[in-house]
């Protein structure tokens, strides 16, 4: 193994690993998951702890750093905390964050944190209990605010709470969940809607931009000023209000593509590499982790995965392919 670092074609070097720990969830967000007769994958095609903790060593050993945790919903796979207290004592590992729907996160969020956990996303897109079930075709907002607050209580700082934008459902949630945000101390960030829902009932018209979200907010509540930009990679751009009091992120792949800074690397669940979320090939991890390959082998794929990525993902161009995945087989 060498000690140079993932870099593709373009020269983006590649230092965050998203790593999704199963394909189920409990609910059912129509921006993602079919309503019924979901065919989830068995259990034996998941990659097991051990096999994921390989993984993230030799990807570390090729200069990833930080990592998050996805699912479908990471906290349906059982122990996940022991998963966590395995990956952070991986060398050069210094960043552990996990992106939930919140709704099984207050019995398990002291023991996340206690093994190792660092930050904490949750979904939410409204802070109506009518609106939640139209969205997720599930009961359950009261459990994912529990989740927020759980969260809050044991010591995470900067939680940030993610909103899919969608036209026609999430402008009036826009002012009521950016004020609950700036109330309790966490990051709003509104995510543009892409085509990964599995029902592939996506418009393009039915994407809320970022920059009219702005606008919403700034009527709403008030002026937003745009904030420091420390890591370039970072997707999201964030403003802060002009009063001091909280801040807001915009993370718009559809109307502003973030493509030519990304430095994101996936697994799946079943232990397919990807180079995006976009991607149309897969490079098959679980293949020479279960083949007795040697770790040496398990590096070159990942860097001939990361040397293939495209420059973007060509939303808006007239050749683009979905994925055959939807969000919940990739991981968010
Ligand atoms: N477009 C944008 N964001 C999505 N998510 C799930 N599906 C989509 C989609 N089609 C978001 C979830 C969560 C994260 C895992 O990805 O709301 O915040
Ligand atoms: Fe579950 Fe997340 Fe998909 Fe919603 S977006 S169905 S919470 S995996």
């Amino acid at each position: 193994m060498t000690d140079a670092p993932l870099i593709d074609q373009l020269g983006r070097v590649h230092t965050n690993l998203r790593l999704s720990v199963t394909d189920r969830c409990n609910i059912r967000c129509f921006y993602c998951m079919p309503d019924e007769n979901v065919r989830f994958k068995p259990r034996h095609e998941l990659l097991t702890f051990e096999e994921i903790e390989r993984f993230v060593h030799v990807a570390a050993g090729l200069g990833v750093n930080k990592l998050r945790l996805t699912g479908g919903e990471p906290l349906v796979r059982a122990d996940l905390p022991k998963l966590v207290a395995r990956l952070a004592a991986i060398e050069g590992i210094r960043d552990i964050a996990l992106t939930t729907n919140g709704i099984l996160l207050a019995a398990q969020v002291q023991a996340l944190k206690d093994a190792g956990l660092t930050r904490v996303n949750i979904s939410l897109d409204t802070l109506s209990e009518e609106t939640f079930r139209r969205i997720s075709r599930r009961d359950g907002l009261d459990r994912v605010l529990e989740g927020i607050h759980a969260a809050k209580r044991v010591g995470f700082t900067k939680i940030r709470l993610n909103a899919v934008a969608i036209k026609g459902i999430t402008e009036p949630e826009v002012g009521p969940l950016t004020q609950f945000a700036r109330d309790h101390g966490m990051e709003m960030r509104f995510i543009e809607f892409m085509p990964l829902d599995a029902e592939e009932h996506w418009q393009h018209d039915q994407v809320l931009g970022g920059e009219e979200i702005r606008r919403l907010i700034e009527e709403a509540i008030g002026p937003l000023e745009p904030a420091e930009r420390p890591d370039p990679s970072q997707p999201a751009t964030d403003f802060n209000f002009a009063d001091g009091r909280g801040s807001v992120g915009f993370i718009n792949p559809v109307t502003q593509p973030f493509c030519e800074d990304c430095n994101r690397l996936r697994l799946t669940a079943e232990g397919q590499i990807r180079n995006c979320l976009f991607s149309t090939v897969e490079w098959d991890a679980r293949a020479v982790l279960r083949g007795g390959g040697s770790d040496d082998e398990l590096a070159r794929l990942i860097r001939d995965c990361v040397w293939a990525k495209k420059p973007g993902h060509g939303i808006d161009s007239a050749d683009f392919v979905r994925p055959q995945r939807a969000m919940y087989q990739i991981g968010g």
